[in-house]
């Protein structure tokens, strides 16, 4: 039916007059267009998780001369002693350079800055791979994307192995023994046990990332002994327990120093736990292949090996290779700018504004970085807030927002308010950039077109949604009203003040939300405010860089919908961990439960089209752009594989594995800022030399 005729129906069904009409008038949605065409550079070598890596003892191990000094001097016990009694082993013939050899360092620049070493109390490292280095979990999933779809499970790390009860009601793991803490103590089920119970399951505490008691279908832990424990489900086989078990959620802490400061072991309150460990803390206890030694605000974080870390090569060298890493404390922007330089070693190019002249630079053979585009993993949604019973306390006038949010027409008046196409086309022209609905990413392995529906730019649809929605322009101003014929609709949108792209997007969305009578003002907060914000609900639309779940499915499952308190970016629980659901996210939380509690891959690809079905007719999220990131990495560093998103199950930082990464002893250059030297005493003013 043309757009007229649904108007004129819908008047005479609603007994409206005929003057009326054009308001009621909203184009029928569509599939959204094809993205262009951009081929990924450069194809992974897809393999079985056995094929990478494995846990054995090797005959003798070896370390760099310079640490060897230490244990010479009686200062390090020797490595085979600071070793696993079976390591774990990375393959040669998976090593893209094979076996690798000692030094160098590697030049991150990054936008974040530390608040603090208490990753489980919620604060952050400043991101740009800091925390990705310094925490380890229990299995890993950013190298997956090289693993056949045949064999596609998370690996091994910190769990050695993992064998379910023939019920599928208990998951029994097996931890590396032997492993240590880079100050010599022992890494065992207390560290898992204080983690569970203590830092997941306890309410007061907010772990960065989200870790919560949902991440692990609600399980019931039993320590079995040292170095094994158990997980109980009330259902069978929830196997997103073990992509859970990856980065971002199990990543345990050291007991040892946390526990003291926890107020059930007598800690003096929540506030004092989360900041016992402040940036200045030096040598924070690490199961990551490298320590913080050294933090000059505004300036610079250094790294040093870690002499205890537990993975080496067939050849028996105790891992990473690289001896320093160094995070320069300036822009986001700054890091794509330093890599092309060569100043800088490594970037995500993810700011889409800055691809023509990063592309123009690589481009010139003399230069000194290598830049490869992989899949469209960069995409950017808006989130209105659902929670009408708390969560973020609004005030009147925010809550009748809230209360908007949840009105169909709403937010299709945001959708057919917004021209995809030029906001993709304000960051950068060129194949890049697609409209995006909201939902699965096209080209993801559950993306499904003809179940993705897509509400087009329309203006006058947008008017006449907002009318549907009850709103118009009572006072002539140019801008709709509350409904109760009040002030001017005014609708915050926080955004991420630290990232170009998200000020760009922001101020596209405010002037096209102008443009159909929507008044909408700017939050720009900057990173760690930003996150604060969006965590404590205090927003009323958030525009946000989209996570894993949107791409992978099985990685952060549980955020795909409300199913737990907090496992939603954009709706959670308020105090009393309460939430009014409306109908369609009921029916989205049933999808994702049923999703998580199947293993029959064609029951998954049925849910999972349903799930983007009712999350693209409602609009869960309001998709807006998204494209391809490259990695530019400078050309001296070997074993970096082939076809290595910048995003996926995880950052390019886990995914290329750092600590397999090596360089060519006739291209290490002399920039390590603490040469010979290795973390200190937890506490203690950073590195220390053998004598
Ligand atoms: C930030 C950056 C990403 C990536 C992550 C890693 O979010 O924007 O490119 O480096 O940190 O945590």
């Amino acid at each position: 039916m043309n757009r007229n005729l649904t108007a004129l129906s819908g008047a005479l069904l609603l007994g409206v007059s005929l003057a009326a009409a054009p308001a009621f008038a909203q184009v029928a949605p569509t599939t959204p267009p094809d993205p262009p065409k951009f081929d990924a550079q450069g194809e992974p070598v897809f393999v079985n998780r056995s094929d990478i890596l494995e846990y054995k003892a090797l005959p003798s191990y070896t370390e760099p001369e310079f640490v060897k000094a230490f244990v010479d001097a009686g200062k390090l016990p020797p490595v085979a002693e600071r070793l696993p009694k079976e390591p774990m082993v990375y393959k040669t013939a998976n090593q893209p350079d094979g076996t690798g050899v000692y030094g160098d360092v590697m030049r991150h620049v990054i936008g974040g800055r530390p608040e603090g070493w208490n990753y489980w109390a919620g604060q952050s490292y400043g991101w740009g791979g800091i925390d990705i280095g310094l925490v380890e979990c229990l299995t890993r999933t950013g190298p997956l994307f090289t693993v056949n779809a045949s064999d596609l499970q998370p690996l091994p790390n910190l769990a050695k192995s993992w064998d379910w009860s023939e019920d599928g009601k208990t998951l029994t793991v097996k931890l590396v023994e032997g492993a240590k803490w880079s100050d010599g103590v022992d890494f065992t089920t207390d560290d898992i046990e204080f983690y569970y119970n203590d830092i997941v399951n306890d309410s007061n505490v907010k772990p960065l990332n989200g870790a919560s008691p949902a991440s692990y279908s609600n399980g019931k832990l039993t320590v079995i002994d040292k170095y094994s424990f158990s997980l109980s489900f009330e259902t069978a086989f929830p196997e997103a327990v073990l992509y859970n078990f990856a980065y971002g959620n199990f990543c345990p802490g050291p007991a040892h120093a946390l526990k003291p400061h926890h107020p059930k072991y007598g800690g003096k309150s929540y506030d004092d736990f989360r900041n016992a460990f402040p940036s200045d803390y030096m040598n924070f206890p690490s199961l990551g292949a490298w320590v913080v030694v050294e933090h000059r605000p505004d300036d610079v974080v250094v790294l040093r090996r870690n002499p205890y870390y537990w993975k080496v090569d067939e050849a028996g060298n105790q891992l990473p290779y690289l001896d320093e890493m160094q995070y320069r404390l300036s822009t986001w922007a700054d890091r794509d700018i330093q890599a092309v330089a060569g100043t800088g070693d490594f970037s995500n190019l993810e700011q889409a504004e800055n691809y023509v002249e990063s592309l123009k630079k690589a481009a010139d053979p003399a230069s000194p970085a290598k830049l490869a585009f992989g899949p469209r993993t960069i995409g950017y949604s808006l989130y209105p807030n659902y929670s009408v019973n708390g969560w973020g306390e609004p005030d009147a006038n925010q809550q009748a927002i809230r209360e908007l949010n949840r009105n169909l027409d709403f937010r299709k008046a945001i959708s057919y308010g917004l021209d995809r196409q030029r906001l993709g086309e304000s960051l950068v022209k060129g194949p890049f950039t697609t409209p995006y609905p909201g939902g699965l990413y096209a080209g993801t392995s559950f993306y499904d077109k003809d179940s993705t529906v897509y509400y087009p730019f329309d203006k006058d649809s947008a008017k006449a949604s907002l009318a549907a929605a009850g709103l118009t322009d009572t006072d002539g101003n140019g801008f709709v009203n509350l409904p109760n014929g009040g002030a001017d609709l005014n609708v915050t949108l926080l955004t991420n003040a630290d990232y170009q792209t998200d000020k760009n997007l922001a101020e596209g969305v405010i002037a096209m939300m102008g443009d159909i009578g929507l008044k909408v003002t700017l939050n720009a907060l900057a990173g760690k405010d930003r996150e604060a914000a969006g965590l404590a609900g205090k927003f009323d639309w958030q525009i946000v860089r989209n996570g894993t779940e949107l791409i992978t499915v099985v990685q952060s499952t549980t955020a795909l919908a409300p199913v737990g308190p907090t496992t939603s970016n954009h709706h959670q629980a308020n105090a009393k961990g309460e939430l009014v659901l409306q109908d369609y996210e009921k029916q989205l939380v049933d999808l994702v439960n049923k999703f998580m509690a199947t293993r029959d891959p064609a029951e998954r690809v049925a849910l999972m089209k349903q799930y983007q079905k009712i999350y693209t007719e409602n609009l869960d999220g309001i998709g807006l752009t998204a494209y391809p990131g490259a990695l530019i990495i400078n050309k001296r560093f070997a074993n970096i594989p082939a076809g290595a998103p910048i995003f996926m199950y995880n950052w390019a930082e886990d995914n290329i594995i750092r600590e397999r990464v090596f360089v060519p002893k006739d291209k290490q250059i002399n920039a390590e800022l603490h040469p010979n030297t290795l973390p200190g005493k937890p506490g203690e003013a950073g590195p220390v030399a053998a004598n």
